[in-house]
């Protein structure tokens, strides 16, 4: 029995959707696709709405959000929009001094790494971010049949940017707090479940027809490591929306050892990078769950019949799963040709017709 029932509200109206038929894992007219970060900058209209105005403040501006959230659902004629935002939104809305440096990503200006500053750390609520509500409320009437997905941060996520107060290969400072200081790291984590769940809530309220939690970089942790001291966090989150009947999704990058553990945290949809074929992620994850993916994003860099065979190798491993959602592996790449993309729903949804 899947955990994913009949939704009342705006999420009606896209429940009969290819995307949420494969989520529910039910049989579709054909394998829906989108892809992370399709909304940026790869395309020349994001980059002309986006001039001149920084990367934090664009995602509070509800008419810009909802223009930027369409633009990739005109142009490639995706299954499904995601909300244009990102995973430091909440952080920001709570206070917290954090900008998105071009080039760099979120940087923090005030680590977080002692006790005393989980006090920063305060509740969200639906007035930090008014500006989702309205800009979804825009979006839904907009989309129509098609879903809008809502997503947030992880707490592994999030408490890498936190607390190594900017992008980090290595995490240096967040695995010295998770080993050295465990009860802090839990208490941490449990902060960032709560501000997160509170944030998905929004969405879905404001009517977000399933959530993505990206869980980005906690593939740098060991499958004992993710079990002991993040999954009980994700747990938490996926657990305090469980009750609205919408899919969750959940993904990270280089999780191959973690997939089963990422499952079981509670996502209806589990997210797969390229380094695992889909049949062999199944046999990880395990029955009852959907899984999204995964094609190399590098691979939209070859000519088009490499892209297309390439795309064939994900349909068919991806041939004797329940319910399958085509994306990448990981994000849009902004050097990426626009039409090269579109190229790919097009091939994907006529490979998989009837
Ligand atoms: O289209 C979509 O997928 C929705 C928009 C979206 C953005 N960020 C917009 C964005 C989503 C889903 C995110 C999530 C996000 N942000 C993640 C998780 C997804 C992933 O890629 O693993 C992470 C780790 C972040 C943190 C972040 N924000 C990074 C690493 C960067 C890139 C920095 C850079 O300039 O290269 C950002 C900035 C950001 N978020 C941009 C966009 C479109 C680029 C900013 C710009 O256009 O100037």
């Amino acid at each position: 029995m899947s955990a994913i029932d009949r939704p009342s509200g705006q999420q009606t109206k896209t429940y009969e959707s290819a995307f949420m038929k494969a989520c529910r894992r039910e049989p579709v007219p054909h394998t829906p696709v989108w892809f992370m970060r399709q909304a940026g900058r790869s395309l020349p209209e994001y980059l002309k709405a986006r001039e001149g105005i920084p990367m934090l403040e664009s995602c509070m501006r509800p008419e810009l959000v909802t223009e930027i959230t369409l633009q990739p659902v005109r142009r490639h004629k995706v299954d499904a929009a995601i909300y244009f935002s990102d995973i430091v939104v909440p952080l920001k809305a709570i206070g917290l001094d954090l900008d998105i440096k071009p080039g760099v990503g979120p940087v923090v200006a005030e680590p977080v790494r002692t006790r005393a500053d989980l006090a920063r750390l305060r509740d969200l609520t639906p007035d930090d971010v008014w500006y989702v509500t309205e800009a979804m409320g825009l979006l839904t009437a907009e989309l129509g049949q098609t879903p809008l997905i809502g997503f947030a941060g992880a707490p592994f996520t999030l408490a890498s940017y936190l607390v190594e107060g900017g992008p980090s290969r290595n995490h240096e400072h967040t695995k010295a707090m998770m080993y050295g200081d465990p009860q802090l790291w839990a208490d941490l984590l449990d902060r960032l479940a709560d501000i997160t769940a509170a944030f998905l809530k929004v969405q879905i309220e404001a009517g977000a027809s399933a959530v993505q939690l990206f869980d980005s970089w906690v593939g740098a942790l060991s499958p004992a490591d993710y079990r002991r001291s993040v999954q009980p966090a994700s747990a938490k989150v996926f657990d305090a929306v469980a009750g609205y009947g919408v899919p969750r999704i959940h993904f990270g990058v280089g999780t191959g050892e973690l997939l089963g553990a990422m499952g079981e945290a509670g996502a209806d949809v589990v997210g797969v990078d390229w380094r695992v074929p889909l049949d062999e992620a199944a046999r990880r994850v395990g029955p009852g769950k959907a899984l999204q993916g995964n094609l190399d994003p590098a691979v939209l860099f070859a000519p088009p019949s490499a892209v297309e065979a390439k795309a064939d190798e994900v349909l068919a491993a991806a041939a004797g799963l329940e319910g399958h959602v085509f994306n990448l592996g990981h994000g849009v790449l902004p050097s990426m040709d626009p039409d090269a993309l579109s190229r790919l729903v097009a091939y994907v949804h006529e490979r998989t017709a009837g």
